[in-house]
């Protein structure tokens, strides 16, 4: 096969993904997966024949995240644009560093990243695309560290008795930057929460001045907008005025719920947010541009700059010339995907309107399933819901719930039909669809219901799975 012939070939595999709908996956069990799967690296190339074969086998098994039954993490479907803007940006194949070597995607990133301060409402702030809010948070954390301590990132820090503060339902990413940083995961407090999965202020001020009174030092807390499991959308307002108060830092965890702050009906979830020091927020979870894009934004641009200064060594990168748009000067990585033309592809195609739009929808169809587990006897809502997360469990007197909707999850994801998420509140397991992809539509949410009630129904009554 010749190049062009492969590129043909290329095209026409991705449109057939993109609309194949038949199956959310073709579930096999990695131990057979194992087996079958040709996965030798051959001393001789075996030429593009067999790349093309590699590339079928690969899509055949991989999970169809466009297919409107997806709802199983917080992200989904696929935007055209970026998607156009993702393939682009790889035959382009430049890195982010210095403007020398990609013009135009620096000042789309440039652009990208001032209109989010904008929405976020940091006038004179700045910030970076990154792998992701993880790695956002682990940015905030750096910043507030080096805020308590500006001499630590030349001499080495001492991180035993620095302590931040999360919500009890805060994501795991946090542990990981401390862990990074040296901080230890005991000394991130997880301060519990309400009733509906929202940081406690009480308990918050209450930790902060234990921590003090242990000669810990407090130096940072981190809110979370949009909970990973349900949702929830800790009181930012609250929070900064102790962060205030107290002189910590405060980071937005906004990496599910950053979204909201385009659409006027839904922007109150995070009030206040302007009174953070910084936020992260992923463009790959809502807004449907493919992983990797993500933001991480800063108030105070001067101590991201700061936090990013080994890159000053680097005579054979930043040419003083070009000081303010080498953007490797403000990042962690040295080589760096262009993740920039994806989104601003996709900026342009929709508007804030459309984006506004779109979160809106979600909502929409997340009131829609809430409204019908609501009316449904066998279901039972297991949270508040803020966002489009809508937690849910199957329910039957005499029978063990974790059990059985453990199972059902099990049941629906080996049928191909449905692809939910299963998660823990409490001691409760409960399934977690969301909504988070544009395939989804109300009719496919009635399918939904009724597979786990009949799902549910099966298992009591000692039916086999069958596909
Ligand atoms: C609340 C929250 N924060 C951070 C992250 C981590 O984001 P990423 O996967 O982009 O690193 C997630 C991921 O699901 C999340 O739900």
């Amino acid at each position: 096969m010749d190049v062009d012939g492969f590129l043909d070939e290329i095209l026409v595999k991705i449109r057939e993904h993109l609309n194949g709908t038949e199956k959310v996956v073709e579930y096999i069990p990695q131990s057979s997966l194992r087996k079958t799967a040709d996965l030798n690296l051959p001393l001789e190339g075996l030429g593009l024949d067999t790349v093309m074969s590699d590339i079928d086998h690969y899509l055949r098994y991989s999970v169809k995240t466009n297919h409107p039954g997806f709802m199983n993490p917080l992200w989904g479907g696929i935007n055209i644009a970026a998607f156009a803007g993702e393939v682009i940006a790889t035959l382009s194949n430049n890195s982010m560093y210095t403007y020398e070597l990609s013009p135009l995607a620096t000042l789309f990133e440039q652009a990208l990243i001032r209109r989010m301060c904008e929405i976020v409402g940091f006038g004179d702030g700045n910030g970076t695309l990154t792998t992701g809010g993880s790695n956002g948070n682990m940015i905030g954390m750096m910043c507030a560290r080096y805020q308590v301590d500006p001499l630590g990132q030349q001499r080495g820090f001492d991180g035993e008795k620095l302590v931040c503060f999360v919500s009890a339902e805060s994501h795991y990413s946090v542990l990981m930057a401390a862990n990074v940083l040296g901080i230890g995961f005991d000394n991130v407090i997880k301060v519990p929460c309400d009733e509906d999965g929202r940081m406690r202020c009480d308990k918050l001020i209450e930790e902060i001045e234990r921590s003090r009174m242990n000669n810990q030092i407090p130096f940072c807390v981190v809110a979370t907008s949009g909970t990973t499991v349900r949702g929830a959308f800790d009181p930012i307002k609250e929070i900064a005025g102790i962060c205030s108060d107290q002189n910590l830092w405060f980071h937005v965890d906004a990496a599910w719920g950053g979204s909201c702050l385009f659409s006027a009906k839904y922007r109150e979830l995070m009030d206040g947010v302007e009174l953070a020091d910084s936020i992260c927020w992923d463009a790959h979870k809502m807004m449907g541009v493919p992983l990797v894009c993500s933001a991480f934004l800063i108030k105070r641009p001067e101590i991201l700059r700061k936090i990013c200064s080994h890159g000053n060594v680097a005579h054979y990168l930043f040419l003083g010339d070009a000081e303010d748009v080498d953007l490797g000067r403000i990042s962690l990585q040295c080589g760096r995907r262009n993740d920039a033309l994806k989104l601003f592809l996709a900026w342009r195609e929709k508007g804030d309107a459309g984006w506004a739009r779109l979160i809106e929808s979600y909502m929409h169809l997340a009131d829609y399933l809430q409204d019908k587990v609501e009316s449904n006897p066998q279901l039972e809502m297991m949270s508040t819901r803020d966002w489009t997360n809508v937690c849910l469990r199957f329910r039957e007197d005499g029978i063990d719930k974790n059990e059985i909707n453990g199972q059902i999850r099990d049941r629906i994801v080996k049928s191909g039909r449905f692809m939910v998420s299963q998660s823990n509140i409490g001691d409760d397991v409960i399934l977690r669809p969301v909504i988070a992809n544009p395939a989804v539509t109300k009719l496919q949410l009635d399918k939904l219901v009724e597979e786990i009630v009949s799902t549910g129904n099966d298992i009591i009554r000692g039916i086999p799975f069958s596909e």
